[in-house]
């Protein structure tokens, strides 16, 4: 089952502001991509690519890239980035991608296949692969921990803890209760036998406290909440947020902090 999320304007400019995907994961992807096909490396289709972030980091190791996504609103955002002219988006399902079968050397989804249709994406992933192309699936845990000056990390992540604690029954349900495990059962169903798994790669990122918080507003359980009652969702992340600055001793929501994100990917070929 696909699930429709991500749609509101409001969401996809948080969406631009605060996610982010590594160059270091980039870069593993592409080094996978060359090792097992060198040379090619004309078309990578960024699927459920939201608003863009991850898509034009593909953008200098490819000769086409092509974003796609289910959501006007997502796309309209990419469409404000500084695109490269070999970067266009389409606006279409991640379950009926509009390429030739055999036409792309690389699909990738960050932060996006734990809403596909499983069976359905990876059949038209099959589809439009040519052989020997690659399939690089990747996301984060919500469980971000942060660190700052002296503070005792404890403090800081007792805080974080109660913030996630929070907003766990507005998880959706499709979700599960670890999205790492519905990429570890997509994994496990993708037939081709060339394929690696990394269960935790954790990546560390200098961002103002605000932007941390800002972060966490974009997770669909946050939205969930803010659609129930946007005032206790207002309270929830000003609480948070006040509470973090008591406990590092600032005044300022835009101190820097450093945020882990804790990711796991797996790429896989598809045979020749
Ligand atoms: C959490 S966002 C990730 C966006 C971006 N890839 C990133 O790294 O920040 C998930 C995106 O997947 C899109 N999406 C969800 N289900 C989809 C589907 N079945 N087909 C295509 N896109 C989908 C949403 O519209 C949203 O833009």
């Amino acid at each position: 089952m696909a699930v429709r999320l991500f749609e509101g304007r409001d969401h996809a400019a948080a969406y631009c502001r605060y996610r982010v995907t590594p160059c270091e994961l980039i870069d593993t992807i592409v080094s996978y991509v060359e090792k097992k096909t060198p040379n090619q490396c004309n078309l990578a289709v960024d699927v459920g690519c939201g608003s863009g972030q991850g898509t034009i980091l593909l953008a200098p190791h490819f000769t086409k890239v092509v974003g796609t996504d289910v959501s006007p609103a997502q796309l309209e955002m990419a469409l404000t980035n500084e695109n490269p002219p070999n970067v266009s988006y389409r606006e279409c399902p991640a379950e009926t991608l509009p390429f030739a079968c055999g036409e792309v050397d690389l699909v990738s989804a960050f932060a996006a296949a734990h809403w596909f249709d499983r069976e359905k994406f990876l059949l038209e992933v099959d589809r439009v692969l040519r052989p020997g192309g690659c399939l690089a699936l990747l996301s984060y845990s919500m469980d971000m921990e942060l660190e700052y000056g002296d503070v005792p990390d404890t403090t800081l992540n007792g805080i974080c803890k109660e913030f996630y604690t929070a907003l766990l029954p507005f998880r959706h349900p499709h979700l599960g209760t670890s999205s790492s495990d519905i990429y570890s059962a997509m994994f496990d169903s993708c037939p081709y036998p060339d394929k690696e798994w990394t269960g935790s790669l954790k990546v560390k990122r200098s961002l103002p406290l605000s932007g941390y918080i800002g972060m966490v507003e974009t997770f669909s359980s946050f939205q969930g909440l803010l659609q129930k009652d946007p005032s206790r969702a207002e309270r929830l992340s000003d609480d948070t947020k006040n509470k973090l600055m008591s406990a590092m001793k600032v005044s300022s929501p835009e101190t820097e902090v450093t945020v882990i994100v804790k990711f796991f990917y797996w790429l896989a070929r598809k045979p020749l």
